[in-house]
């Protein structure tokens, strides 16, 4: 068995097997072609046959490694494919300077739950994933676009927040999670995807306009949080207004998976619902030896 990067012609048989891995399916039908082109994608073979795939992608702050699309044919699973798989990619992702590795996992899937603890790694955060179904109707709403005066307050209520250091600090982009800090907080700011309620600030949501993957005309908040339920209705009513004004084929909703959200959020017409749980390994300092 050996475990080289992916070529050309894997892709029909690595996809033959991945099929049912979710309640709906799979999805790497729909990435391998980025995740190819990424050149981070690999394929575990046995003689002629192809059993097992991965991918890799170094976060945009360069210091930690995203794993992802672990997949072994089911004749092959439980013999150490996935664990020699995930060793591979953090090695890999340790050379290149990383310092901590993050992987996704849906709370149903307990076989990768146990995959993940086994190459050491803990759940730091449990999300939850909402597609909202039919047309919602306009609702008024207190909420604003924060402008870039709001900087420093936003950031300042994010601190403080329970439900930002629940969500380990992080926002989703395109099915990763990355960390919420302060430049990508401005940024955001600056490219009219914060929404602000109260003043003071207490309730954050922030909106993707551009969808993810072949999906690009969707509308995402990747990040919310609000103190309380008035401010959540504020947030939400904001972005159903955005979406109502936009064409978007679809409107989803990621956040951390807190009752005092998904409570409100369940009220809504949700066509589907998912819950993940975000993992994370700290890699361990490499022992120099003394001289
Ligand atoms: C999850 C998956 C990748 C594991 O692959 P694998 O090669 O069988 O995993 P390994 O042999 O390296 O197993 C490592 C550990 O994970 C745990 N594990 C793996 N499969 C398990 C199962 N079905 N039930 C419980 N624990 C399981 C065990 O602790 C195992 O160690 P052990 O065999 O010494 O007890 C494989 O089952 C698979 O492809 N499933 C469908 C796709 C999928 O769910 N991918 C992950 C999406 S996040």
């Amino acid at each position: 068995m050996r475990i080289r990067p992916a070529v050309k012609s894997d892709r029909e048989e690595i996809l033959s097997f991945c099929v049912n891995t979710f309640g709906w399916g799979d999805y790497i039908d729909r990435v391998w072609n980025y995740w190819y082109k990424s050149g981070q994608l690999l394929v575990v073979e046995d003689g002629s046959r192809k059993i097992g795939m991965s991918h890799l992608a170094i976060c945009p702050d360069g210091k930690s490694v995203w794993l992802e699309g672990v997949r072994v044919h089911p004749n092959y699973r439980r013999s150490g494919i996935a664990t020699q798989l995930i060793t591979k990619m953090t090695k890999y992702a340790r050379q290149k300077g990383t310092r901590q590795a993050f992987a996704i996992v849906d709370v149903t899937n307990v076989a990768s739950q146990r995959m993940m603890e086994k190459s050491g790694f803990a759940v730091v955060s449990r999300w939850a994933y909402y597609s909202a179904g039919g047309r919602p109707s306009r609702i008024k709403s207190g909420a604003r676009l924060a402008t870039i005066d709001e900087l420093d307050v936003t950031w300042k209520y994010l601190q403080h927040s329970k439900i930002y250091s629940l969500s380990a600090r992080r926002y989703v982009k395109s099915w990763h999670w990355y960390s919420l800090n302060k430049k990508a907080l401005r940024d955001f700011i600056r490219e009219r995807r914060v929404i602000v309620t109260g003043g003071p600030v207490n309730g954050v949501a922030i909106i993707n306009r551009h969808g993810y993957w072949d999906r690009t005309n969707i509308l995402q908040i990747v990040y919310l949080d609000a103190a309380s339920a008035g401010p959540l209705r504020h947030l939400v009513s904001f972005v159903t207004n955005v979406y109502l004004d936009g064409r978007f084929e679809g409107l989803q909703l990621v956040c951390h998976d807190s009752k005092r959200l998904t409570s409100f959020i369940e009220k809504f017409m949700i066509k589907e619902e998912e819950q993940f749980l975000l993992y994370n390994k700290v890699f361990t300092a490499k022992h120099t030896p003394t001289q």
